[in-house]
């Protein structure tokens, strides 16, 4: 039997100073996936009990979350992979996107050096090279047992059935209709006033991910898929060319892994920032007493926003494409040097970012990305994290094929100093350079436990994601929470730049509040802030799998 729970109908977290909460998500026995739509998780589960395993689950998933969640599920985006297979062993999939070909430098500036406002996010300029299809079929080659044909089926019969649209996804595309109708010539599917319990049907979606079975990978990349999406996205405006898609390959990376405490931390290596952030943070708070400060209190929120500042603006400096830019990771990741970091941290008052500089070492984002975990009966884990960028990438749709392109170009730095949409700041490490990846912020992470799998954990949330993850980790391992309740749990975010702590709304205490004003923090509680909608797995002691699906958005988990 399928277990199903929606994140609304999970009871609701409790933020507090003293949280001990155990409100257990779903759990199951053997195997569990946890995404962004009920539908996705369900047809992953499907997936693995038909007998097929982690990985085909994944391509399965993450091909669903194209269908059923277009705001930012793909085959016109890319992501990252991290996982840990049932002998132990770990490996990562960069299927992000590339530049293309004719990008160069200074494409968003104008005669005067300045950048041009929109030309990276809205529209067929904003395209980064997608690399969706060839990472799911990357993982299928590798690891895969079920045939294409059998993971693809339930896919194509979802888009042709139809997905209901919840109140959440009302909200999203009726936001979004005047920038649908700015970046395509003719309004498109979701022009239409969609509201809740409507039913989209993706009928040029389902054709195209028909040929794409038919066909496989090559459809995309060299096929008729590929040719009609490179005249759209030069009919467009746009620079790809088929040469681009051609020449596009996903690479497997050597994650990022490290140590807290008795957990070991395998995250998302460079071109995302992910795990080398995430790391510094971690390595940066490693020896202060967390759990007894107690969760979201003044002290621990000092200690995470001030280990944060510091590794936001190494990120900034160091960190970028590791093909195109030398990056010193081993410094970057060692427990001695974000610890030296902290230094000069004083409980007495706020560090100010203006006098925090990248270290000194010899040698530089939102909610529209979206997470899956999965767990099989064999013991592989897998934790994904997927992105068009904006909420429906750059809004450029095709029509004919049925999906919506990315805007991740607007993850490069269009010129040092001038932040980006996710108000991140970037330095030569991430320029524009034709077939570069772009720095990402994706944190697709699994934690082990005495050598064991424990969690399996992942968010969008732009430059929020390394926060969020790292709160939902220190929830659970700090804070004793349950995994719902740690997925659930009020966030905050600091960035180094700008120097503020976003605060999700009417979330902390006023004394905590007040307190850390008093200490020169400035706080950003502004009520469109969504910091994460984290999906995360839980290994409980028993062995049973517990979900966390995020109360912030229409996740669910799915197990048995
Ligand atoms: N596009 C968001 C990220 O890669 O971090």
């Amino acid at each position: 039997m399928l277990l199903i729970v929606i994140s609304l109908v999970i009871l609701s977290c409790k933020s507090s100073e003293n949280a001990t909460i155990k409100n257990r998500g779903v759990t199951s026995e053997k195997a569990m996936v946890v995404s962004a739509r009920e539908e996705a998780s369900i047809i992953g589960t499907t997936i693995l009990q038909k007998g097929g395993n982690a990985f085909d689950a994944m391509v399965a998933t993450e091909l669903a979350l194209a269908v059923a969640y277009p705001y930012a599920g793909n085959i016109g985006g890319g992501g990252f992979m991290v996982y840990r297979n049932k002998a132990g062993e770990t490996g990562a999939l960069d299927y992000r996107e590339k530049a293309p070909l004719a990008a160069s430098k200074d494409m968003y500036l104008d005669e005067n050096k300045a950048v041009i406002e929109g030309k990276s996010t809205l529209g067929a300029m904003a395209v980064g090279v997608p690399g969706t299809v060839a990472g799911v079929f990357e993982v299928h080659r590798k690891f895969g047992t079920l045939s294409i044909e059998e993971i693809l089926a339930p896919v194509i019969a979802l888009a042709k059935r139809g997905v209901i649209v919840t109140k959440k996804q009302e909200k999203r595309i009726a936001k979004f209709q005047a920038s649908f109708l700015k970046a395509n010539k003719k309004p498109i599917l979701f022009n239409k006033s969609w509201k809740e319990n409507d039913t989209i049907k993706y009928s040029a979606l389902a054709a195209t991910l028909s040929r794409i079975q038919k066909n496989g990978r090559d459809e995309f990349y060299k096929g008729a898929t590929a040719e009609r999406l490179v005249k759209f996205i030069q009919e467009n405006g746009g620079i790809i060319t088929l040469e681009d898609l051609e020449k596009y390959e996903p690479k497997w990376r050597d994650p990022i892994t490290f140590t807290y405490d008795d957990l070991k931390i395998i995250s998302m290596s460079p071109p995302s920032s992910g795990g080398i952030c995430l790391s510094q943070i971690m390595n940066a708070i490693e020896p202060f007493n967390l759990s007894e400060f107690g969760h979201n209190t003044t002290k621990s929120i000092q200690v995470i926003t001030e280990a944060e500042r510091r590794a936001y603006a190494d990120r900034s400096f160091f960190l970028g494409d590791p093909d195109f830019v030398n990056i010193p990771q081993k410094e970057l990741i060692s427990k001695a040097y974000s610890q030296k970091r902290m230094k000069n941290f004083s409980f007495e008052k706020a560090t100010l970012s203006s006098e925090v500089a990248h270290g000194n070492i010899e040698i530089i984002e939102s909610d529209e990305t979206t997470h899956y975990a999965i767990v099989d009966q064999f013991g592989n884990a897998v934790s994904v994290t997927t992105t068009i960028n904006g909420g429906y990438g750059s809004k450029l749709y095709s029509s004919e094929l049925g999906f919506f392109l990315n805007n991740e170009m607007d993850d490069f730095s269009s010129k040092p100093g001038v932040p980006n949409m996710f108000g991140l700041l970037g330095a030569k490490a991430n320029e524009i350079a034709p077939e570069k990846r772009m720095l990402s912020s994706m944190t697709p992470t699994i934690v082990e436990k005495n050598g064991k799998l424990f969690m399996v954990v992942g968010t969008p949330g732009g430059s929020t994601i390394i926060t969020s993850v790292l709160q939902t980790i220190l929830n659970v391992h700090e804070f004793d929470m349950s995994m719902q309740d740690a997925v659930n749990a009020a966030r905050f975010h600091h960035q180094w730049m700008p120097d503020v702590i976003k605060m999700e709304p009417n979330s902390f205490s006023n004394t905590v509040k007040s307190e850390l004003k008093q200490l020169n923090y400035q706080l950003d509680e502004s009520n469109a802030i969504v910091i994460g909608k984290v999906a995360a797995i839980l290994v409980l002691e028993n062995g049973q799998l517990e979900g966390g699906a995020d109360k912030r958005g229409d996740d669910a988990a799915v197990g048995f």
